[in-house]
């Protein structure tokens, strides 16, 4: 029987009662379809720093390589100043654990969830792969004269040769492996950023001519891209784009299925750890209220099995969702479900 070591971060706010739920509905796949999972939990986030002083003990990073993946809740604590908790716990994980790709799957499960007009779950189904470990997020740059009226600031995009050629080549492969409209797009900006987007560029073609002759390239300026996820979400199948876009147009792509409550993410580190996450915050406002939804934690477990491989369980559990989305939650944003968090965790589970 396979067996799998999984490491847990519930984290803050509402991050452990939607986690609960994703565990509940993973444990019940594995009893389904015949495979072990052994959670294993951590007590990093708000919490623990504000006891500890520190954001992540220095032995955590290589205690969680020991992992093929972990299941986080949320970050965020609203007694930490901002930036202390993403930097010192997210960010940190995604860069020392290398998970250089973030995966972001845009997919509308049930038309009245789409804020769009006249757009059907077949319209709204594309995947952004954003790079994850450079572009604006490597900290690189700093202040000269800070504090004075002089003073300057300096953020520096990163884009290594390498960085892009692994994203890129990632993008290619899951796009053949989808097989749906066999389209990759890359989303840039590259008649304003001249350097970074056009070793996107060049490597982007470089690549898709050379090594992926059955996958068509097309190119999108990031603006333009925010206009057609709105106007013609249809026309996109995965798109691939740096660290910054990626966040700006996959807040822009969850809304568009649905919203935080059901838009999931995965950190990969193909050979390594990783990290599948509900990218909604820790919306502490609903802390230990049951009424959260849990349905995007759902989804990044659901992306984890199909990751580490176990994808009859995976789609399953997207079955499970789908028909729990159109049968019985009535709106998908928190205490509009018409259900509790639990309730929600038990109907996948049983539907599976
Ligand atoms: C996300 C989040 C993070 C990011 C923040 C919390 C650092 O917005 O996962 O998209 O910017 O990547
Ligand atoms: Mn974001």
């Amino acid at each position: 029987m396979n067996s799998y070591d999984i490491a847990v971060i519930g984290g803050d706010g509402t991050g452990p009662e939607v986690t609960r739920e994703a565990l509940k509905v993973l444990q019940a796949a594995a009893g389904k379809f015949g495979f072990r999972l052994n959670f294993v939990e951590f007590d990093f986030g708000g919490a623990r720093y504000l006891r500890t002083g520190e954001a992540l003990p220095d032995s955590a990073v290589d205690e969680l390589r020991r992992f093929p993946a972990v299941l986080l809740g949320a970050i965020g604590h609203p007694e930490v100043k901002p930036g202390v908790l993403e930097k010192g716990i997210l960010l940190r994980l995604r860069f020392e654990l290398e998970q250089y790709i973030n995966l972001r799957p845009v997919k509308l499960y049930d038309e009245r969830f789409c804020p769009l007009k006249d757009k059907r779950p077949e319209d709204v189904d594309f995947v952004v792969v954003r790079e994850n470990n450079e572009g604006l997020y490597t900290g690189s740059g700093g202040f000269v004269f800070k504090g004075t009226p002089h003073e300057v600031a300096i953020q520096e995009s990163v884009n290594t040769r390498r960085g892009v050629e692994r994203c890129l080549r990632f993008a290619f492969e899951y796009t053949r492996k989808r097989n749906r409209r066999n389209t990759l797009t890359l989303c840039g900006k590259t008649n304003v950023l001249t350097y970074a987007f056009d070793l996107w560029e060049r490597a982007f073609y470089e690549i898709g001519e050379r090594d992926f002759p059955g996958i068509k390239c097309d190119y999108a300026h990031v603006d333009a891209t925010t206009m057609w996820f709105v106007k013609n979400p249809e026309w996109f199948d995965v798109i691939v784009t740096d660290n910054m876009f990626g966040d700006i147009i996959t807040d822009l792509g969850a809304m568009v299925q649905g919203g935080m409550g059901i838009a999931a993410g995965g950190n990969l580190n193909p050979e390594g750890t990783s990290m599948f996450e509900p990218i909604g915050g820790s919306a502490p406002k609903y802390t230990g209220q049951n009424v959260i939804n849990p349905l995007a934690a759902i989804c990044a477990g659901q992306m984890m099995l199909d990751f580490l491989g176990e994808t009859a369980a995976a789609a399953a559990v997207e079955q499970a969702v789908i028909r729990v989305t159109r049968e019985n939650v009535k709106e998908l944003g928190a205490g509009k479900m018409g259900l509790s968090t639990s309730q929600v965790g038990d109907l996948v589970a049983q539907s599976l």
